[in-house]
């Protein structure tokens, strides 16, 4: 990292018992006062399959509509023939390789003219030269004798790599080949060729890089997963969102739908495809080939609790809002105890032993399970008791996490809250999209919740630099520093609060249809947003008891946020400060605790001199954390911190 940014650290004269007279604000850490603990998996992420999240994202699969089951079946390809050839392309059904997966196409040519399709990816292929790729099809031969090509292009139509394909079977086959492109391209495309006379069937055309995430075949994308591991996730919160509610109740997220063998999950319209007229996506569909089993993989990877979310027998309130009636909701609550047992269960039980069948017979140690996603009102209540009421008398454990609708304080909320905690819920989710003010202005906002009553989980947040879901919201400095600011208070007040994630999580640039994201990818570039690194700031300097602070002779025309962590294990203070103002912060830093003994401390720091500063794909580094290290702090040391900026300070404890 560039030491663009320093941090300055005086240390102050022989004023071990006195406060010295400076004109800045004091921050004192009550390092004697006992403190609550902090959950260790407090600061998590939300993943949800919205702008190309999932398919077209962290999922590596690089056909798109791979399987033919788009509504129109051949959305993704184009037919590709040199002038002269002659051939014939049909959609058929008849005698699928799967019955699950009906539909595939037929080439058929009398010609030795290359004929055949070509798949444009998810908005492009990205392929790197030097890596492999491995593709995968089902393949019937019908007639004749054909020869099979497969080819990857570059965007300018250079052909990038071939591999012939022979001794086609007549029943149906899956067929394997390994392709390596002689150069770098993020808009590259795959094509099959019958470049002989003849005629064959072709289904679930497959191409991932050879390099996915732990070099699992069909896996995830290793460099978005690696930009999860670099958050420390303590949680994954999954599938969503507003697709585990769907536009109607057809359309939610079944989870049982979404394992075993890939090409038996049946498609289903992903919920974005439609939901915004300025940003439609007519291409996006969950395939699930991120499914549920992965999801509890990818926790296990990371060494994250998993927090699936499940619906509640009720469709998206923004959309439809249909409610599946209370009489009718054994099926909806059975799926979750399913779940559970799929998570948890011995391999003797049913759930447990399909697990195990599907190569995992451990368990994934499932502890908290959410109902319902942003769901509001009496059905919302009427159905999480039901789900509640069956879950803890099986599972007494099992924390629930509840909702409180899509805004932090309307009538909604406030509904919520007061039915959740009658019911005696063990953990509310709240959301909060909202400009960056709004963030500041609730830095305090946990300071004076019950601390008796239901946790929190500051489940979805993001500060919005024009207006909720505007696509002109840019993940700027502004908005990264009035987030760190909201954290400090989440820090402060970890007794109440106990799990936070940002949201959306991903977005593919050339695909999106919200804004802003934390992390920001195209097919072959991941960018870290201001947002994420200050997630990673605060995750990656936990602590695990919370230190009671004082910010004392503060200018209130520009206040200081502060909170304060201490790490028993490695003997550490960690202070995290955000200084929003455009002028630099001198602090005295008052930690009766350490006396006039010296102690090393290390420095992290996120600023910038332009608060709509961004970090972009080609110019990912433009708001960075940057580090140092001060050899020796004392009580009283003066701490300089810059303007715009959020700094970590931690200190080795005597
Ligand atoms: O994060 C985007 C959407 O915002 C989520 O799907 C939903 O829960 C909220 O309204």
């Amino acid at each position: 990292m560039s030491p663009r940014i320093t941090l300055s650290l005086v240390a102050a004269m022989a004023l071990t018992f006195s406060l010295p007279a400076i004109a800045g604000p004091t921050i004192t850490l009550h390092t004697d006062r006992p403190s609550a603990k902090i959950n260790p998996a407090m600061w998590g992420v939300f993943f949800e399959d919205i702008n190309f999240g999932a398919d077209g994202g962290i999922y590596a699969e690089m056909v798109k509509n791979r399987g033919f089951e788009f509504p129109e079946p051949l959305m993704g390809w184009s037919k590709l023939s040199p002038p002269q050839a002659r051939g014939e392309l049909s959609v058929r059904d008849a005698e699928p390789f799967s019955p699950r997966n009906p539909h595939y196409v037929r080439l058929a040519t009398t010609t030795a003219s290359p004929f055949g399709i070509a798949n444009e990816g998810f908005r492009g292929m990205g392929v790197r030269q030097g890596e492999a790729y491995d593709f995968s099809a089902q393949i019937r031969n019908v007639a004749g004798n054909p020869g099979l090509q497969v080819r990857l292009y570059a965007e300018d139509g250079t052909v990038l790599d071939t591999v012939d394909l022979r001794d086609l079977s007549a029943g149906w086959q899956a067929i394997r080949a390994t392709l390596h492109p002689r150069d770098t391209d993020a808009k590259a495309r795959l094509a099959v060729l019958l470049t002989a006379p003849g005629t064959v069937d072709l289904d679930f055309i497959s191409l991932f890089p050879h390099n996915t995430w732990k070099q699992r075949p069909g896996g995830l994308r290793a460099d978005m997963v690696q930009a999860l591991a670099d958050l420390q996730p303590g949680f994954i919160r999954f599938p969503g969102g507003c697709i585990v509610e769907g536009s109607t109740l057809a359309y939610r997220y079944q989870w049982k739908n979404t394992i075993g063998p890939v090409a038996e999950r049946p498609l289903l319209l992903n919920r974005w495809n439609v939901e915004f007229l300025h940003r439609p996506t007519p291409d996006y569909f969950q395939s699930f080939g991120l499914g549920f089993l992965e999801y509890f993989q990818l926790c296990e990877d990371l060494g994250a609790q998993p927090l699936p979310i499940l619906n509640c027998g009720m469709a998206c309130q923004f959309n439809s809002g249909e409610l599946c009636p209370l009489t009718d909701l054994a099926p909806y609550i059975q799926d979750a105890l399913d779940l559970v047992e799929f998570a948890n269960g011995p391999v003797s039980s049913p759930w447990g032993a399909r697990r195990a069948a599907l190569g995992h017979p451990t368990p994934f140690h499932l502890q908290m399970l959410g109902i319902g996603n942003e769901q509001w009102g009496p059905q919302y209540i009427e159905r999480y008791a039901k789900f509640a009421t069956a879950l803890k008398q099986r599972y007494p454990d099992l924390q629930l996490i509840s909702g409180a609708g899509p805004a932090p304080g309307d009538d909604r909320f406030k509904f919520a809250w007061t039915q959740l905690r009658e019911l005696h819920a063990d953990i509310i989710d709240e959301h909060s999209y909202a400009k960056p003010d709004w963030f500041y202005g609730n830095a305090n906002r946990y300071d004076a919740y019950d601390r008796n009553g239901p946790k929190v989980f500051m489940g979805e947040y993001a500060a919005q630099s024009v207006a909720v879901v505007s696509p002109k919201n840019q993940n700027n400095l502004e908005c990264a520093l009035a987030e760190a600011a909201f954290l400090t208070g989440l820090e402060r007040n970890a007794d109440v609060v106990r799990l936070a994630s940002y949201a959306p999580l991903f977005a593919n640039t050339t695909a999106w249809q919200w804004t802003p994201d934390l992390i920001w990818v195209d097919s072959l570039q991941v960018t870290r947003t201001p947002s994420y690194y200050v997630q990673q700031l605060f995750s990656r300097n936990r602590g695990n008891e919370i230190l009671p602070l004082e910010i004392a002779g503060q200018d209130s025309s520009a206040p200081l946020y502060a909170s304060a962590a201490r790490d028993t294990v490695a003997h550490e203070i960690i202070l995290k400060v955000v200084n929003p103002a455009n002028h630099t912060a001198a602090v005295s830093l008052h930690v009766p605790g350490l006396g006039a003994t010296p102690a090393p401390a290390r420095v992290t720091t996120l600023s910038g001199n332009d608060l709509h500063g961004i970090n972009v794909h080609g110019n990912p580094a433009t708001i960075v954390p940057v580090e140092s290290v001060i050899p020796s702090v004392k009580d009283l040391s003066i701490i300089t911190l810059p303007p715009q900026s959020l700094t970590v300070l931690r200190l080795k404890m005597p």
